[in-house]
């Protein structure tokens, strides 16, 4: 799955219906199924204890039965309801009387139990419906399987909850919802092979995981059979019934095709994803060298899905505003994204599909791979890098690889897609890759995919690097990467260049709750000086020499931030840091000028470090011109803007900020071709109030109300219609607001729908708010961010909080966990506080249990250091200012 909306929660619709207005060619989407729970036996009674009483159900299938392959026919047949039946073949392998297999929301009817060995059928005494979180449909049987091969045959019928026309059926079953579409044993180590059939209306077109074998018409239906599967997990089992049309990618060997809306193929939308998804899937072939497996390959760009997009082997769908492209419309950051996805999910089709996680506790092999996989460019790499730092420093994170046991039930599946999993699993890969070397690492990943090994397995004995283990032989990388992954958080190293000394503790944010774990790592460090190029040494095991700096030279570690780790220094050596990049920045390599900010910024959080150095550390940056420290920069001081932004603080803070970005607004407006760093230019010029910033906002949106020719550049679009919003009233609001409502590309929207919430007029933003709660304005999946951008402003902050809980059945649907995490973040009051546990107890948090949990840690931290820091940062934005 995709990490960018990985959080998302309502993946459980199985079905998604989509119906195309004849008339004004809008296109809308319906869930399907209902939620409900439809039985086959009106009295189900579970043979194992519900939830709420005794011990918890057992979760996990029996091993004594191993499938081998289903035949499957399915017709979502435009009633209210779906239909199919099933054969599925498996091996007895230990005598039972008892089959277990999971259903969940279908009725269930006729089964047949046949022994192959024998031809002969077998009696079917009780079928039972699990009504717990097993979901468990049991089959009860006169006469005892004994070792052999039998099959089983279900007819099944699901409901959906709509009727319409013109339609599209699509799955979307990861990670447990094939249960939902088929009986069938649920679980990613069970694979088998596929044979499917689906019956659709003869003027659409039906894709599933293997290209199609035939098909025939009777009466209005066609049945379109395809080829078997190759042997593969439930969770990728996809099809889709639909109107769409495609465009082609050159491939030697596969056929790719990229379905879209007409409209959107035929206006070449689909063109930008077509070029580059035959040369990525090339590029895979050879890296692993292995091909893709199967014939074709289709992608289906969908108006609506959650999660962003899911790797279904064959037939990967996207949200269709991650796929689709428009020249001159996209912004090239947009590109970049598309690019990156693509680059993920394809990376899935061996890492994921080919081979596979034994279970759900260890996802992060699957999507730290993919991941790591779609790195191109250092940007993605210091995104997931903070991303993984920020949550992993908070006592309630979670190992990469927690116990089997901790992971049963589907919401706690579900919990496992999360930022720890995507982010820092492919960091810790990237380490991984540095400390052997990338060349030995990617000989390893060929070997794993060649042998179809379980990736648990990939830790290889013969890996170099490592560390002397006690018995100064080398230690296993099996023992280094458990402590990366069976534990929870990261470290932070001390380095004492007079001394030498140097040392590593559990990093924290909050310092006090540590005494809750003690926690070792493995820790390779590459370390250079303005004498010595870089060299790599692990901690414990090397010589202190190494960091002995002599003659007020700097020592730096941690070079281009391979490690998964701070680093804290004392005081003399980040002096000369931050002196060289005072005085040329380029002696320190790229992605640690951003680092060094950013290592600064988080220990002064943590209170390792004083937060004056943190702020100095910000100084070179009035001459940097490159993305990385900027983005870095802005990022940590986001944290100081929304603690401080309801404050006296706030005034000397912009001034400096001004100041510091002049240079850099000066020089990216010049800068061709457009690049990120102009977006962060603007917006951080403007926010701070630098009038030249304003005016150009301000005229530019007013050329395009004028003219209605927008001629503003893709990459600028979203931060000046922000800004326009911000410094404009009601008339630009609903300039904005009605371009949103009429635009038929998705990126333009999205970003009008952020600006939207840029507005300081009160009254619109309490209006934007109630306007969430209509899905024909915004739709259920964009709620939860439409609220987020709402909070982020400082004068809908107060709102967004007491809008959610006014509406949080609602709400809540869409991303709990992101809400929770986006309204709370300027929390930073005793009386939030208290707001927030009470809201904790009074309402039903569902999937967003974790995040309320985590909110209310943050909030008690945020308000420690307000408490501890506000003087002394005041002070020191008006010394920096006043100069
Ligand atoms: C759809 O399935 C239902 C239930 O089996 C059946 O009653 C109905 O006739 C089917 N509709 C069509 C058009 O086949
Ligand atoms: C399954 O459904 C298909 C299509 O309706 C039908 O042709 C086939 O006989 C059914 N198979 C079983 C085992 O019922
Ligand atoms: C069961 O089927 C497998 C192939 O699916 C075959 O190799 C095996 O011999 C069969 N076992 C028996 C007892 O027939
Ligand atoms: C796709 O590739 C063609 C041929 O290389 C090129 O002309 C076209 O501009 C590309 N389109 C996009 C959207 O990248
Ligand atoms: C670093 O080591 C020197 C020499 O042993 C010692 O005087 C100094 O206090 C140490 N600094 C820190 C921050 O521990
Ligand atoms: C830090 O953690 C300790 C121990 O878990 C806890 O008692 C304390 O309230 C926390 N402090 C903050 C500011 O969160
Ligand atoms: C750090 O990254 C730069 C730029 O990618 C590269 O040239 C350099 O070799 C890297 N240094 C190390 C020690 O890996
Ligand atoms: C920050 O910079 C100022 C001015 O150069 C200096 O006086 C101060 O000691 C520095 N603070 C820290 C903690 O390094
Ligand atoms: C709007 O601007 C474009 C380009 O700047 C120009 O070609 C067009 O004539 C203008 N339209 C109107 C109505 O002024
Ligand atoms: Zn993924």
């Amino acid at each position: 799955m995709a990490k960018n909306l990985y959080i998302s929660k309502v993946a459980a619709a199985a079905f998604i219906v989509l119906t195309v207005s004849s008339i004004a060619g809008i296109v809308t989407m319906i869930i399907l199924y209902k939620t409900q729970i439809s039985t086959m036996n009106p009295t189900p009674r579970p043979t194992f204890p519900s939830t709420t009483m005794g011990p918890p159900p057992v979760m996990r299938l029996p091993r004594n039965l191993i499938p081998e392959s289903y035949e499957i026919f399915l017709h979502p047949n435009q009633t209210l309801l779906f239909t199919g039946n099933s054969t599925v073949n498996f091996h007895c392998v230990e005598r039972t009387r008892t089959i277990y297999l999971h259903s969940k929301d279908l009725t269930v009817s006729n089964p047949v139990v046949m022994n192959k060995n024998t031809n002969k059928k077998m009696g079917v005494s009780a079928v039972k419906h699990h009504e717990d979180p097993s979901n468990f449909l049991e089959i009860q049987l006169n006469d005892i399987l004994e070792q052999g091969n039998y099959s089983l045959s279900l007819a099944f019928k699901g409901e959906l909850s709509e009727y319409n026309e013109a339609f599209l059926a699509a799955t979307n079953v990861a990670p447990t919802d094939a249960r939902r579409v088929f009986p069938c044993f649920d679980e990613p180590e069970m694979k088998a092979v596929f044979h499917v059939t689906i019956i659709h209306r003869r003027d659409t077109t039906a894709l599933g995981n293997a290209k199609m074998h035939g098909s025939n018409i009777i009466d209005d239906w066609k049945y379109t059979r395809f080829h078997p599967t190759q042997r593969m997990s439930t969770y990728l089992f996809a099809f889709m019934v639909s109107e769409f049309t495609s465009t082609s990618s050159p491939h030697d060997r596969v056929e790719i095709k990229t379905y879209a809306r007409p409209e959107a193929t035929a206006a070449g939308h689909a063109q930008y994803a077509a070029n580059i998804t035959g040369k990525i899937l090339k590029f895979y072939e050879n890296h692993f060298d292995i091909e893709y497996s199967q014939q074709k390959l289709d992608q289906i760009a969908l108006p609506d899905l959650n999660p962003s997009a899911m790797e279904n082997w064959g037939l990967v769908t996207y949200q269709e505003g991650d796929l689709l492209y428009e020249e001159g419309m996209s912004s090239l950051l947009h590109k970049e994204l598309i690019a990156n996805l693509i680059a993920h999910e394809l990376a899935h089709q061996w890492f994921g599909n080919l081979v596979t996680m034994k279970w759900w506790n260890d996802i992060w092999l699957n999507e730290g791979f993919a991941t790591y996989m779609s790195y191109y460019c250092k940007t993605f790499v210091a995104n997931d890098l903070h991303t993984a730092f920020k949550e992993d420093a908070l006592a309630s994170s979670h190992p990469l690889s927690p116990p089997q046991e901790d992971v049963q039930t589907t919401s706690e599946i579900m919990e496992m897609f999360d930022a720890i999993t995507y982010c820092k699993g492919a960091i810790v890969l990237r380490m991984l890759a540095d400390i052997v070397e990338e060349r030995v690492f990617n000989k390893g990943i060929k070997l794993c995919c060649n042998y179809k090994c379980l990736l648990q397995d990939l830790w290889m004995k013969s890996f170099k690097n490592l560390p002397k283990g006690e018995d100064g032989g080398h230690t296993e990388v099996a023992k280094v990467m458990d402590t990366w992954t069976k534990q929870i958080g990261y470290p932070v190293i001390t380095i004492n260049t007079t001394s030498g000394e140097i040392y590593q503790k559990h990093f924290l944010f909050n310092d006090s709750s540590e005494s809750r774990f003690v926690l070792w790592w493995y820790i390779p460090i590459r370390v250079m000086s303005n004498t010595m190029g870089p060299s790599l040494v692990w901690l414990e095991t090397t010589d202190t020499d190494e960091f002995i700096s002599k003659n007020g030279e700097w020592i730096l570690a941690n070079v281009n931030c391979t490690g998964y780790y701070r680093v804290n220094y004392n005081q003399e050596n980040w002096d000369s840091l931050l002196t060289q990049l005072v005085t040329n920045p380029h002696r320190i390599p790229l992605m640690n000028r951003g680092q060094l900010i950013d290592d600064a910024f988080n220990l002064a959080r943590a209170k390792l470090l004083s937060v004056t150095l943190a702020l100095n550390s910000t100084r070179f940056l009035r001459t940097e011109h490159e993305y990385l420290p900027w983005e870095s920069a802005v990022r940590n001081l986001e944290y100081f803007i929304l603690m401080f932004d309801r404050s006296e603080v706030y005034g000397p803070m912009q001034a400096y900020l001004r100041e510091q970005v002049r240079g850099l607004l000066i020089y990216e407006i010049i800068v061709l071709p457009p690049r990120h760093n102009q977006i962060i230019a603007i917006q951080m010029a403007c926010s701070n109030g630098l009038p030249e910033c304003m005016m150009m906002a301000k005229e530019m949106f007013a050329k395009w109300m004028n003219n209605d020719t927008n001629n503003i550049h893709p990459n600028l679009r979203s931060v000046i219609y922000c800004q326009a919003v911000a410094f404009g009233g009601r008339t630009e609001w609903e300039f904005a607001w009605n371009k949103f409502q009429s635009s038929s590309d998705t990126s333009e929207k999205e970003q009008l729908r952020g600006a939207l919430s840029c507005t300081k007029k009160i009254w619109l933003l309490s209006r934007y708010l109630e306007y969430t709660l209509n899905p024909e304005r915004i739709r259920l999946m964009d709620v939860a961010s439409t609220i987020n951008y709402i909070a982020r402003n400082v004068a809908g902050q107060a709102l967004a909080w007491n809008f959610i809980r006014a509406h949080w059945e609602y709400v809540s649907q869409g991303d709990p966990a992101m809400l929770i995490e986006g309204v709370t973040s300027r929390f930073s009051t005793q009386y939030e506080l208290e707001e927030l546990v009470r809201f904790a107890n009074d309402y039903d948090l569902g999937f967003a249990t974790r995040a309320v949990q985590q909110a209310i840690e943050q909030t008690q931290v945020n308000i420690q250091w307000v408490s501890e820091n506000k003087d002394i940062i005041l002070e020191w934005f008006e010394r920096e200012t006043a100069l």
